[in-house]
């Protein structure tokens, strides 16, 4: 989540549904809690099997996790500029990503948006939900010192793998299916968002280790 739009949540709650149901056999359903309907019109077609809901308030989705089951990852597509829904989204959630690019501008909304992860985790007095920033539409040049001082905040992660500004996100959204089912020449793409969840699932099992 973030509450800038265009930033990339919906492409990444996408692919990262996607990725887990047919690279990693789990069980996955996906939330949308966006009134656009982008993420889950996009997985209709991209996986169709893939189960989708789309949701209006926060109660709808702890409605929703109630029922899931233990071994299920839901993947919420939150919603731009609604801080009372992103408030209870939080609350419900185990790992946020917080996709950001890298402008000035950005890195102010995306800091702030770390600020009321760490507002959560007092509320909870828990360390839930556990933050990753996905730096997106990476330019050539290099990080600006703002997105450096991002991995500077306490208890927020930022991924080592970033995604950079390449066609095949935006080509993937347009025929509605995945980065993966473009044809080879978008091999760096398919690589920089493997790689990046490779190393979220790393993450994922060292937790699920941790708390078993
Ligand atoms: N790394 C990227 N390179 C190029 N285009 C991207 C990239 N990430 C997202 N996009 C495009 O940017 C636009 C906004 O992305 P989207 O995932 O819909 O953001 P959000 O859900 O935060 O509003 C879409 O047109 C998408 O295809
Ligand atoms: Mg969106």
């Amino acid at each position: 989540m973030n509450s800038k739009g265009g930033v990339g949540k919906s492409t990444l709650v996408v692919h990262l549904a996607g990725w887990l149901k047919l690279h990693k056999m789990q069980k996955v359903r996906l939330c949308d809690c966006d009134p656009q309907r982008s993420s889950s019109t996009w997985m209709k077609t991209a996986v169709p099997d893939l189960e989708t809901h789309q949701l209006t308030t926060s109660g709808d989705l702890s409605s929703i996790i109630m029922k899931a089951r233990q071994d299920e990852y839901i993947i919420i597509d939150g919603r731009a500029g609604d801080a009372g829904i992103a408030r209870g989204i939080l609350l419900d959630s185990d790992l946020v990503l917080i996709p950001s690019s890298p402008s000035r501008l950005d890195m102010e909304v995306t800091s702030r948006q770390c600020q009321t992860v760490q507002q959560i985790r007092k509320v909870t007095q828990s360390d839930k939900p556990a933050a990753f920033v996905v730096l997106n539409k990476l330019g050539k040049d290099k990080l600006s010192l703002d997105a450096m001082d991002l991995r500077m905040i306490e208890d927020i992660n930022v991924f080592n793998q970033s995604l950079k500004q390449r066609s095949p996100y935006a080509d993937a959204a347009g025929r509605g299916c995945l980065v993966w089912d473009l044809p080879f020449y978008t091999l760096p793409a398919q690589r920089e968002m493997t790689t990046l969840f490779q190393e979220l699932w790393k993450y994922i099992q060292i937790s699920d280790h941790q708390s078993s």
